[in-house]
């Protein structure tokens, strides 16, 4: 075992902290540290489990902990409800208590799924986000939004619940596609545009090394992240404000996911163009220079992400699904922009007739 880098994600009693290394995943030691009671339920899925349940398994045996599992489906069209009943159904069945801990191993979807099935077990047992792709690993196991999908709408069922920690196993990036850690990379690209400049340069020089799996950049990459997505968190836990510039380009980039048909356009591919239209719309304001267009559309280039939206897809689909968006609020659309690299807004407050040009364009 290795832990690169351990972070504290500051939050008054929830407080836990984000263990990220290599050989983390088998770790009694470590696990055992956040186990609460002697019963422990692992959540994951068919394609996560072969890879990676045997070593958790044997640590939890090690520790003398009770456990059972749910091995879900893989896949978005399976965060509903009816798995998060089918987690609970299994817990009731087998007497797990209020101190039982419930531990998602997989991707961002097991992860929001177990998240919420423990926030509502019995009104809340203990939980360990132990992330396996690099989107869940430096955003969602982090920060503590968890949740499933409803037929009419993305993450309209959901808890704000912090785990317990989160262990970041950078091993685990070694059986995942080229696709989805470019996938993921689009979200560590957006730290650097949000809130920190610095960042964004050092990615210009990694960008190479980190996509061919370089475990010493991605920790750091990992690190950066997750300290970034921490330190907006913690002054804006349940994001009545600062928290929504997490979602730079994510407007943009849920109207393409919807319309291009969930799973046919990854989260982070669509993040990665909604971005460059995000970027488009705050150069039109004046707030921004070409400069960072340029620079942000060879960032993702190289990290094999798209640079613009499907041509296929019109303004008006676009204004259409953006309507529903979350952060919309009285038929105004809100969008995170940027005031300059490394520093992000959430407005309303642009021009209306500058968004339909970024949209025409
Ligand atoms: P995912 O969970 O679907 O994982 C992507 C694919 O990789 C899946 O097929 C999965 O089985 C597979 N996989 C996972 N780990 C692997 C590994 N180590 N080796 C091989 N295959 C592996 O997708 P994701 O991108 O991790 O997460 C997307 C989900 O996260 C969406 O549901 C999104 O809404 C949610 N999300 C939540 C938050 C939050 O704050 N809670 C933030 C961002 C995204
Ligand atoms: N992924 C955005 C957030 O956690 O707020």
């Amino acid at each position: 075992m290795k832990i690169i880098h351990r972070l504290g994600v500051d939050l008054g009693e929830r407080s836990y902290p984000i263990y990220i290394g290599t050989d983390l995943l088998g770790q009694a030691e470590l696990i055992g540290q956040h186990i609460l009671g002697s019963s422990a339920l692992i959540v994951s899925n068919t394609t996560v489990a072969p890879l990676y349940l045997a070593r958790i398994q044997t640590a939890l045996e090690s520790l003398g902990i009770r456990q059972d599992q749910v091995i879900l489906e893989d896949g978005e069209q399976f965060k509903t409800l009816a798995s998060v009943e089918s987690i609970i159904d299994l817990m009731l069945r087998q007497r797990h208590d209020r101190r039982s801990t419930i531990i998602a191993l997989g991707g961002g979807v097991i992860g929001d799924i177990a998240g919420f099935a423990a926030s509502i077990y019995q009104r809340g047992v203990n939980f360990i986000q132990m992330p396996t792709t690099l989107l869940s690993q430096v955003d969602s196991s982090v920060g503590g939004k968890t949740g499933v999908n409803h037929p009419l709408g993305k993450n309209m069922i959901g808890a704000f619940y912090q785990p317990q920690c989160v262990i970041a196993d950078i091993d685990s990036f070694g059986t995942l596609s080229a696709r989805e850690l470019s996938a993921g990379m689009a979200e560590v690209i957006k730290y650097g545009l949000i809130y920190d400049a610095e960042f964004f340069d050092w990615l210009e020089q990694n960008i190479d090394g980190l996509m061919t799996g370089d475990v010493d950049l991605l920790a750091q990459a990992v690190l950066v992240s997750c300290r970034i997505k921490a330190r907006v968190v913690e002054q804006d836990e349940r994001e009545s404000g600062l928290r929504a510039i997490l979602n730079l380009g994510h407007t943009f980039g849920h109207a393409i996911e919807a319309v291009m048909g969930y799973g046919n356009w990854l989260h982070g591919e669509a993040v990665a163009a909604g971005m460059i239209m995000a970027i488009d719309l705050s150069i039109r304001q004046g707030w921004i220079d070409e400069s960072v267009r340029e620079r942000s559309i060879e960032l993702l280039r190289r990290a094999a992400l798209p640079t613009a939206p499907p041509a296929e897809m019109t303004p008006e689909q676009f204004l259409e699904t953006m309507a529903i968006d979350k952060k919309t609020v009285d038929g105004t659309i809100k969008l995170v922009l940027l005031r300059k690299l490394g520093e992000a807004c959430v407005t309303g407050d642009y021009d209306h007739d500058k968004l339909l040009q970024t949209l025409a364009a």
